[in-house]
């Protein structure tokens, strides 16, 4: 697949092998409620309330890229600049509906909204990028170091919130991947 690449706004569509036209883009919030129900569809995600998803639809869209396949939401990456860290985007979640899934398109939006970011010239540049994971999430695990390896940066992890002390028990634990440091 080979979306074509925007730097804020919308790009002109292209033909994916199997789902249809891809469009990347920027969010709004008119994207919140669809995103909502994508999340939903799509464990082992912990879904948001829309509100929520509202949220990072419009205050923090900046730092987040939607994909349309043919006019319908297919794709989401949310994130957010560690407010501790400004040199790093901190990736909230990731999601492709599972019919354009195998594609390269999550890995894409996230090499796309790096490349967003850095076109808006914000100082200090981004430099590293995380997210948290659960052990068994291969396909998680899978995307992050292959990001890692087309950034030709280094990706460390540790565990960041465990199952007893943080979740009460009833979540895995979450691992905190760092890669970085990068040149997009
Ligand atoms: C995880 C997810 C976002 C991957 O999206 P995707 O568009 O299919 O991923 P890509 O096609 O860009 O693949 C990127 C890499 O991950 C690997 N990968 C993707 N899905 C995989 C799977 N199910 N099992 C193993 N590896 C997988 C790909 O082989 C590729 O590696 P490569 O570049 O070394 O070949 C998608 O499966 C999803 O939405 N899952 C449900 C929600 C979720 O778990 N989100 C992640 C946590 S925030």
């Amino acid at each position: 697949m080979h979306a074509t690449t925007e730097s804020t706004e919308a790009s002109e569509p292209t033909h994916s092998q199997h789902a249809g036209k891809v469009r990347l883009r920027k969010p709004t919030a008119d994207d919140g409620f669809a995103l909502n129900q994508l999340v939903a569809a799509s464990p082992p995600l912990d879904p948001n309330s829309v509100y929520c998803n509202l949220l990072q639809c419009s205050h923090f869209s900046d730092t987040a890229i939607a994909a349309d396949i043919d006019g319908e939401l297919a794709g989401f990456v949310s994130g957010y600049i560690r407010p501790d860290q400004p040199t790093t985007l901190f990736v909230w979640q990731v999601v492709i509906a599972e019919r354009a899934r195998g594609q390269g398109l999550a890995k894409q939006m996230l090499l796309q909204l790096l490349r967003n970011l850095d076109q808006r010239n914000r100082e200090p540049k981004v430099t590293f990028i995380e997210t948290t994971i659960t052990p068994d999430n291969q396909a998680s695990w899978n995307l992050f170091r292959s990001l890692a390896r087309d950034l030709n940066a280094s990706l460390e992890s540790q565990v960041f919130f465990t199952r007893d002390r943080h979740f009460g028990g009833r979540h895995d634990d979450e691992h905190l991947l760092q890669i970085g440091p990068f040149k997009t």
